[in-house]
C-alpha cells in the first residue's frame, strides 16, 4: 500500500461526487492522509468544495459532463456522496478502467433507485422487508394498495432521499395528495413510486458496516455499534450510539447487513437501515457510503464513519470500536436566507462534552440541515439531552 504526495505526479487522487456535509468530512479525513481531493457538486461553495484541493460545479446526473470531468481530472477513486448521479455512466467509467468507483459502480447504480435495492434485498437475498409494490399512476397505486399493501402505507418516489416526496397515507382519501406530492418531490420526475406497508417498529437503526482489506488481501466485514435515530417526515433529526438491542435482534440485523453488503461488494462504509420490533428485524434500505445518522460517530468512535470510509477506500486497516456513548441533533436553517449567521455557539459549547459542526452551506431554508450538535456522556439518554440542548442553543439569524 502506497500513498503519494498531493499536487505532484505521485498523488493519490479521489473525486467526491456530491460535496455536502458528509462529503466534507470524508474530504477532511482524506486530506489528513495527504490524498489529493477533487470535490464536485451541483452548486458553488458546497461544504466539501471549501476543503478540497480543487472543486467543480456540474450536473452530476449529466453523463457527458461527468465523463468529461473524470477524463480531465483522472482520479484513482470516485466516491459518490449522493444518489442523484448518472450511475450508468459510472458503470461505464469503471468498465473502461478510468477509475475505481466506491464501493462499486453497481452498488451506486442499484441504490440510486429504490426499486433496484428493494428487489435485490427482498427477491434475490430473501431479506424480510415491508410489503411493497411499484406504481406508475394513481390508478396502479390504488390497485396495489387494495390488492394487499393496505393502509396505513408509505409512498415514496423511487428516486429521492431525506424523505423528499415521502408521505404516510392513512386511508383512501389521502391517496391522491400523496401521489401528487411524490411526483413533485422526486429528484427525477419519473412519476414512479414505491408503496410500502407501514411497519410498526419499536425502534429503527443504522448498522454501519465496513468492508476493508486484510493484510493478506482478503475482504473483511466490520460492524459498528448500532445507531438509533428519530426521523421526522423521513428526515433524521436525532441519532445516538449505541442503541440497546437484544442479542437476537443484533445478530439478525448484522446477518442482514452482511448479506446485502457482501452482494454490493467493494471497499468502504455502508449505512444499513433496519426496523426492529422485539427480536424481529426488517431491512429498509442501504447507503453505500457514510450515513447522515452516522454523524454521531464524530463523538463516539475512535475512528468516525468518514475516517473509516477513507481508510477502507485506500485499503488501510480500520477500527470500529466505540469509546463513549453519544448523540447528535440536527441544527436547521429556520429561515430562508443566504449567508446566515449563527448565534449562541458559545452557549451551545458550554453544554458538557458537546461539540458542533457548522457545514458552511451558502444558503439556508427552514428545514435545511445547516449543522449538527454532538455530545457524549456516560449514558445515551444523557448524551441525547446534551446534544438536543446544544442544538437548541444555536440560533440561525439573517446576517
Ligand atoms: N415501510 C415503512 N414503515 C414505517 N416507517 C417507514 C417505512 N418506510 C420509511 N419509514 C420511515 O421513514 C424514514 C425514511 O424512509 P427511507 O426509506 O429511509 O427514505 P430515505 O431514502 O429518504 O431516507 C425511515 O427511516 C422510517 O423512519
Ligand atoms: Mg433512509
Amino acid at each position: 500500500m502506497k500513498l503519494g504526495t498531493p499536487l505532484s505526479p505521485s498523488a493519490t487522487k479521489v473525486m467526491l461526487l456530491g460535496s455536502g456535509e458528509l462529503g466534507k468530512e470524508v474530504i477532511i479525513a482524506l486530506q489528513r492522509m495527504g490524498v489529493e481531493v477533487i470535490a464536485v457538486d451541483r452548486y458553488p461553495n458546497a461544504p466539501g468544495h471549501q476543503v478540497a484541493h480543487r472543486h467543480h460545479v456540474i450536473n452530476m446526473a449529466d453523463a457527458k459532463a461527468l465523463r468529461a470531468l473524470v477524463e480531465q481530472e483522472k482520479p484513482h477513486f470516485i466516491v459518490p456522496e449522493i444518489e442523484a448521479i448518472a450511475t450508468d455512466e459510472l458503470v461505464d467509467i469503471e468498465e473502461d478502467g478510468l477509475a475505481i468507483v466506491i464501493p462499486t459502480a453497481r452498488a451506486a447504480w442499484l441504490t440510486m433507485n429504490r426499486e433496484g435495492i428493494r428487489r435485490l434485498a427482498a427477491e434475490e437475498l430473501g431479506l424480510p422487508t415491508s410489503p411493497y409494490a411499484f406504481a406508475d399512476s394513481l390508478e396502479a397505486l390504488r390497485a396495489a394498495i387494495n390488492d394487499g399493501i393496505g393502509y396505513p402505507c408509505i409512498i415514496k418516489p423511487v428516486m429521492s432521499s431525506s424523505g423528499k416526496g415521502q408521505s404516510k397515507v392513512n386511508g383512501p382519501d389521502e391517496l391522491e395528495a400523496a401521489w401528487k406530492y411524490a411526483a413533485s418531490g422526486g429528484r427525477v420526475d419519473q412519476g414512479r413510486v414505491i408503496v410500502e406497508g407501514f411497519i410498526r417498529f419499536d425502534y429503527e437503526i443504522t448498522q454501519l458496516t465496513v468492508r476493508s482489506r486484510r493484510a493478506n488481501g482478503e475482504m473483511e466485514t466490520h460492524f459498528c455499534e448500532p445507531i438509533g435515530h428519530v426521523q421526522v417526515n423521513g428526515d433524521y433529526v436525532e441519532s445516538w450510539q449505541p442503541q440497546p438491542m437484544s442479542p437476537a435482534a443484533l445478530e439478525t440485523a448484522r446477518g442482514m447487513a452482511k448479506a446485502v453488503t457482501d452482494n454490493l461488494g467493494g471497499l468502504g462504509i455502508f449505512g444499513v437501515e433496519l426496523f426492529i420490533r422485539g427480536d424481529q428485524v426488517w431491512f429498509s434500505e442501504v447507503s453505500p457510503r457514510p450515513h447522515d445518522t452516522g454523524m454521531v460517530t464524530m463523538c463516539t468512535q475512535r475512528l468516525n464513519e468518514f475516517e473509516l470510509h477513507a481508510r477502507a477506500i485506500l485499503g488501510l486497516p480500520v477500527d470500529v470500536s466505540l469509546h463513549r456513548p453519544g448523540a447528535s441533533a440536527v441544527i436547521y436553517g429556520g429561515l430562508d436566507a443566504k449567508g446566515i449567521a449563527f448565534e449562541g455557539v458559545d452557549e451551545a459549547l458550554r453544554v458538557p462534552e458537546s461539540d458542533i459542526r457548522l457545514f458552511g452551506k451558502p444558503e439556508a431554508f427552514p428545514r435545511r440541515r445547516m449543522g449538527v450538535a454532538l455530545a457524549s456522556a456516560d449514558t445515551v439518554d444523557e448524551a441525547r439531552r446534551r446534544a438536543r440542548e446544544a442544538a437548541f442553543r444555536v440560533k440561525p439569524v439573517s446576517a
